[in-house]
C-alpha cells in the first residue's frame, strides 16, 4: 500500500485511539473516511483532517454497509469503535441490556465491519489491511470490568479467525491490544498517538498482534493456569510497575 494513494476508513474516529489513527494517517497523506456515532465530534474531526465523515453506528449492519459503499477505494479499514459499560463489577452484577449493548458495539461492530468491507477488499484483488482495536482485556482476564473484557475476548477470537481465513488472500489482519490509554474511555494511560504509531507500524510490517511488552508474560501465565488446571489469578505487569 502506498501512503500517498491510500484510502483508509476509521470507525470510532471522533475521539481517542480512532482520532489518533486518523491523525497519523492524515500525516501520511491518506484519504480518510471517518465514522462515528457522535455526529458533532465527527464533523469537527473530519473538517480538521479534510476527511469525509459518515455518521455510523457500528452495531447496525446496514449502516456499516452504507459506510463501505462510501469508501469503495478503501485499502485500510480500522475497526476501532468500542464502549465500556457503566457496570464494572462481576458478570452477574451487569444488567442484561448492558451485556447486549457492549457486545453489540464491541463484537458485532467488528463483525459488521468485516461483513461490509472484506468482500469488497477481496474483489479488488490488491493488498489491503484490516486493523482491529481489541484490548489487553481481550487476552488477559482482569477482575471487574463487567461485560467489557468478555466482549474483547470475542474480538481477539474474531480477529484471529479472520486472519486465518484470509491467509491465502491479499488481505491482512492486525489487532492491537493496548493496556490503559488516556482517551474518552479512560482518564489514565499512555497517549493515543503512541498506540496509533504502534498500530500503523504493525500494518506496515504485517505483524498480527500488538501486545504491550510488560503484559506478555501475564497473558502466557493465565493460559498456563488454564491448561495445567490451576485456579485463575489476576494478571500483573512484569516487571511490576
Ligand atoms: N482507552 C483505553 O484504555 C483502551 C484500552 C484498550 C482498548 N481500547 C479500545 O480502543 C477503542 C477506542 O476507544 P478509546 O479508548 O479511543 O475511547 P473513546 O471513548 O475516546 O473513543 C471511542 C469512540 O467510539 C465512538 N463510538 C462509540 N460507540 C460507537 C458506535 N456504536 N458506533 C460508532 N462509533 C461509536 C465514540 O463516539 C468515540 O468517538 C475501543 O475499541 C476500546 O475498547 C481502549
Amino acid at each position: 500500500m502506498t501512503a500517498e494513494t491510500l484510502t483508509a476508513v476509521v470507525t470510532g474516529a471522533a475521539s481517542g485511539i480512532g482520532q489518533a489513527l486518523a491523525e497519523a494517517l492524515h500525516a501520511r497523506g491518506a484519504r480518510l473516511v471517518l465514522a462515528d456515532v457522535n455526529a458533532d465530534a465527527l464533523s469537527t474531526t473530519a473538517a480538521r483532517l479534510g476527511a469525509t465523515g459518515v455518521v455510523t453506528d457500528v452495531s447496525d449492519p446496514a449502516a456499516m454497509h452504507t459506510l463501505a459503499a462510501q469508501a469503495p477505494q478503501a485499502r485500510l479499514v480500522c475497526l476501532n469503535a468500542g464502549v465500556v459499560g457503566p457496570s464494572l463489577g462481576a458478570p452477574w452484577e451487569v444488567p442484561p441490556e448492558e451485556w447486549d449493548r457492549v457486545f453489540a458495539v464491541n463484537v458485532s461492530g467488528v463483525v459488521n465491519g468485516l461483513r461490509a468491507f472484506v468482500p469488497q477488499l477481496l474483489a479488488a484483488r490488491a493488498p489491503a489491511h484490516v486493523l482491529i482495536t481489541a484490548s489487553l482485556a481481550g487476552l488477559a482476564v482482569f477482575p471487574g470490568g463487567g461485560a467489557y473484557g468478555p466482549s474483547k475476548h470475542a474480538v481477539t477470537a474474531v480477529a484471529q479467525h479472520a486472519a486465518m481465513a484470509l491467509a491465502d488472500t491479499p488481505v491482512r489482519v492486525s489487532m492491537i491490544c493496548p493496556a490503559l490509554v488516556a482517551t474518552g474511555m479512560s482518564p489514565e494511560g499512555i497517549a493515543p498517538a503512541l498506540v496509533a504509531d504502534d498500530a500503523l507500524r504493525a500494518v506496515d510490517n504485517g505483524v498480527f498482534a500488538v501486545v504491550p511488552a510488560e503484559w506478555q508474560a501475564a497473558v502466557a501465565t493465565q493460559v498456563d493456569e488454564i491448561v495445567s488446571g490451576r485456579q485463575p489469578t489476576p494478571p500483573a505487569p512484569w516487571p511490576a510497575g
